[in-house]
């Protein structure tokens, strides 16, 4: 740290360009950290103590233990307790064991991660899927696989960090057009050289952290005229969006024309996980040229058994989407009643907009200690002015458990003047 340039934001510590050893950066960031903590730190990486439902006990860095309302899970379903799923794990376990202990090509494949595969593929109607161990490295592994030098991918600004993660590893030109925003978008694909024929448009479907959805029929429509692929991370969207459950695409009726439909096992299938869902030829492509499944140890088959249950139960839409629509609705409603800007969300995923980190930081740790779980988001994830609380709506949360809930919002947004 210099006196020349204090550090207040974290963004200060990522580079020294080449001027400083590269273990400066954790040296100030830890000297920084040991003299003060941002507010907004202090609800991060606590402990869990028990299984994800809506109510949880939590124990805080300070070690009190206490109980909350679990609103900062992605497991919209609770599909991380449900008892097919739990059971079909424990089976599994006993038949293959905890891990695979090889990579999907050379030995970390079981009938149950074929099974898994075939499932997904008849969910979204695509003639085959390929499963990656992570969600982050699925993304990576895809996009960085299908472009190249000479290509060139358009994001929109409010991508999740796996996809231009995976853009940036792939070496094609990377552009970028303002959050949803179509005109923009057709600016940018007007402009491509004919030459340039190599183009892939990525998308979330859901937002992660603004719960909005992708224009996708217009994406489609601009797709099509100028010419490029259309893939899209259902991520937030599968199990939740669409009048099946199916994710953006099917909201949008467009699931037929989305080249790559990419999807995480980490949210709503409640364990963890990506796959990438497309034509046969697509997935063998992947199989042998995405460096992220073929160099990386495969998900253990006791938890592909559990997913296996998840994608039948998402497949029979009886995964319990219609009562989370309901809680989504019931808080949405409370919410705006309260006076929040709750931006322009259509999943599960609610955020409040409040734009200054300090109140940001001292809501969000009030709420908690006073028992209701929510997310802090800022920096990376979000422009600083336009920081938030991310809200995550579960199936299983009881209209007492959402009044309480709200009841919190209520007298804290009030306190640091929120809401009027
Ligand atoms: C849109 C999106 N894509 C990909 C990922 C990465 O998934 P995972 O956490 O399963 O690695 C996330 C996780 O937050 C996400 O929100």
């Amino acid at each position: 740290m210099t006196e020349e340039a204090p550090i207040k934001n974290f963004e200060n510590f990522t580079s020294q360009n080449g001027q400083a050893d590269i273990f400066q950066k954790a040296h100030d960031l830890d000297t920084f950290l040991r003299s003060t903590t941002p507010g907004y730190l202090d609800g991060l990486g606590l402990q869990i103590l028990g299984p994800m439902t809506s109510n949880v006990k939590i124990q805080e860095n300070d070690n009190v233990i206490h109980d909350v309302i679990m609103m900062g899970s992605n497991s919209y379903l609770s599909l991380t307790t449900h008892p097919r799923v739990v059971e079909a794990c424990k089976t599994a376990t006993d038949q293959y064991g905890y891990g695979m202990g090889a990579v999907s090509l050379y030995a970390g494949t079981s009938p149950l991660h074929r099974e898994l595969e075939s499932l997904i593929a008849q969910f979204y109607g695509t003639e085959d899927a390929v499963l990656f161990p992570c969600g982050y490295s699925g993304n990576i592994g895809v996009i960085s696989a299908l472009c190249g030098p000479g290509d060139v991918i358009i994001n929109d600004t409010a991508n999740h960090a796996s996809i231009f993660d995976g853009c940036a590893l792939s070496g094609a030109e990377i552009k970028l057009y303002l959050h949803r925003n179509m005109r923009h978008l057709e600016k940018i694909l007007k402009r491509l050289p004919a030459s340039q024929q190599g183009r892939l448009i990525v998308t979330d479907g859901v937002f992660s952290m603004h719960g909005d959805l992708a224009p996708l029929d217009e994406i489609v429509a601009l797709a099509r005229q100028y010419n490029c692929r259309i893939m899209i991370d259902e991520a937030h969207g599968v199990g939740v969006v669409g009048s099946t459950g199916r994710g953006t695409a099917e909201h949008f009726g467009c699931t037929r024309e989305i080249d790559i439909i990419y999807g995480t096992l980490s949210k709503t299938p409640g364990a963890i996980g990506g796959y990438c869902a497309g034509s046969i030829a697509l997935t063998r492509y992947l199989r042998y040229y995405a460096r992220t499944y073929f160099f990386s140890t495969s998900i253990p088959a006791p938890i592909v058994a559990g997913l296996v249950e998840v994608f039948k139960l998402m497949i029979e839409d009886t995964a319990g989407r219609k009562e989370l629509m309901e809680n989504v609705r019931y808080m949405l409603t409370g919410l705006k009643a309260l006076g929040f800007n709750t931006g322009e969300t259509k999943s599960a995923i609610i955020p409040l907009i409040i734009g200054d980190e300090e109140k940001l930081g001292a809501f969000q740790n009030d709420l908690r200690r006073n028992g209701l779980f929510t997310n802090v988001v800022t920096y990376p994830a979000v422009r600083r002015k336009e920081c938030r609380l991310r809200l995550n709506v579960m199936n299983t949360l009881t209209r007492e458990e959402m009044d309480r809930a709200l009841n919190l919002l209520n007298t804290f947004g009030k306190k640091y003047s929120i809401i009027p």
